[in-house]
């Protein structure tokens, strides 16, 4: 990275600000200065001396102290950072964010920022599943705010679900990817605004009897963050997810279904689209017959399953004719040579960009939320550093938008 990066962070108040202390100390380590802003609640949290200790500068309280002479104005905190972080973000905060109000100094230089601002959200999973904070993320994100987290788990006031503030490992990269990534052109709402996307996202569940079923380790994470950004970039959108347990992507329309026949007939179903993604891990095989009642063991006995082939829905797409997309992009997810396969794949799947990914166990690309990709197209490959998953989708969509579709609708 050239130069010494500057992160301005503003620590609100949640019960994780803790954590924010081990980001300072870890961004300090690689050579990224910080300098704190700590809002009234979360004071109740860290202290200003310990915020001040970490960081070895002045910690900001106060939006009224700043019209000092001796002390800097909240123009000046936002110009002298590379990037505005907000860790934790409480509800309040991104509400205040999303509605451009300025009532402390932290909302002040939010809105007065031109700077990208990355935001690590914490709050009770209701807080965080409630419709009001559901919009106001949509308004952040089509703001072009850069989201971590928030994860799934055990909360502070004893209840489980979305709402844990990520670890400071994950924001550290969050944060390197956004100091790193002066490239992303990041598209602005409306730039795919016309065009018709199709995205396939998750595992597919093939029955074997009334209980029992075939599946894979996919979460959805990568195709549903690619639905979300797309739908944030102005595109009409329609996911077609296996079973998965996060959340449906808000802006977007989605289909549920279980098996790749279902998934194939729901393809079928939306097209004709502009765009295909095929971020789903589609099952290869299905049992060739589904047992009315569960199927017995008896003792001794080896037990046995014919499979038979599931029909290819990329390569269905990609052969559409009239009804094929202008652009055709597959996923390879492979466990070794996966330039080699994701090349093969292209042509295979008669596709125009193959996205190639390992995700061997060592890759923890299953179920995790970062990613290592190469973005195979005939005309060459270019690979793209490790990053998160949300962080790959607005790339892709970058790539999507960059394509000639002619006159959009
Ligand atoms: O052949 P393989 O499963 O490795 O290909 C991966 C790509 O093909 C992914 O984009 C996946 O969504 C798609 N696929 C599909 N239908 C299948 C199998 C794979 O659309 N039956």
């Amino acid at each position: 990275m050239a130069g010494k990066k500057r992160v301005l962070l503003i620590i609100g108040g949640g019960i994780a600000a803790y954590k924010s202390l081990e980001l300072i100390r870890r961004l300090r380590e690689r050579e990224i200065s910080v300098r704190v802003i700590l809002t009234a609640a979360g004071k109740n949290f860290v202290t200003p001396l310990s915020a001040s200790s970490l960081s070895g500068d002045k910690v900001y309280e106060d939006l009224f102290s700043l019209t000092d002479e001796a002390d800097i104005g909240h123009i000046q905190l936002s110009r002298d950072a590379d990037l505005v972080v907000v860790a934790p973000a409480t509800a309040d905060l991104l509400a205040k964010a999303a509605h451009g109000l300025a009532n402390d100094l932290a909302s002040t230089v939010l809105l007065a920022t031109d700077k990208k601002v990355l935001v690590a959200p914490t709050m009770n999973v209701r807080m965080w599943d409630h419709p009001a904070t559901q919009r106001n993320i949509s308004t952040l994100k089509a703001d072009g705010y850069l989201f971590v987290g928030p994860n799934a788990g055990d909360m502070a006031c004893g209840e489980f679900g979305s709402g844990r503030m990520s670890e400071p490992s994950e924001i550290l990269l969050a944060i390197e990817n956004a100091l790193s990534a002066p490239a992303i052109t990041s598209l602005s709402p409306g730039s795919l605004k016309g065009l018709k996307i199709l995205v396939t996202s998750g595992p597919t569940r093939e029955p074997i009897d009334p209980v029992r079923y075939l599946t894979n380790q996919s979460s959805g994470k990568q195709g549903h963050a690619i639905a979300a950004a797309a739908a944030a970039a102005g595109a009409e959108v329609v996911l077609v997810s296996g079973p998965v347990d996060i959340q449906d992507p808000t802006g977007v329309r989605v289909i549920h279904v279980e098996t790749a026949a279902q998934m194939y007939d729901a393809v079928h179903g939306s097209l004709p689209a502009d765009v295909f993604i095929g971020a789903a891990a589609v099952a290869d095989w299905r049992p060739e017959t589904l047992a009315d009642t569960k199927i017995k063991k008896s003792a001794g006995v080896v037990a046995s399953l014919a499979l038979v082939e599931n029909k290819d829905i990329l390569a269905s797409v990609a052969s559409a004719g009239s009804k094929r997309p202008k652009l055709v992009i597959g996923f390879a997810a492979e466990t070794t040579q996966v330039l080699d396969y994701g090349r093969r794949k292209l042509d295979s799947k008669g596709c125009d960009i193959i996205v190639a990914n390992d995700v061997s166990a060592e890759s923890g690309v299953l179920g995790g939320d970062l990613n290592t990709v190469h973005i195979i197209q005939r005309s060459g490959t270019e690979s793209w550093p490790k990053m998160r998953k949300s962080e790959i989708a607005s790339r892709l969509v970058d790539v999507i938008g960059s394509f000639d579709h002619g006159d959009k609708k």
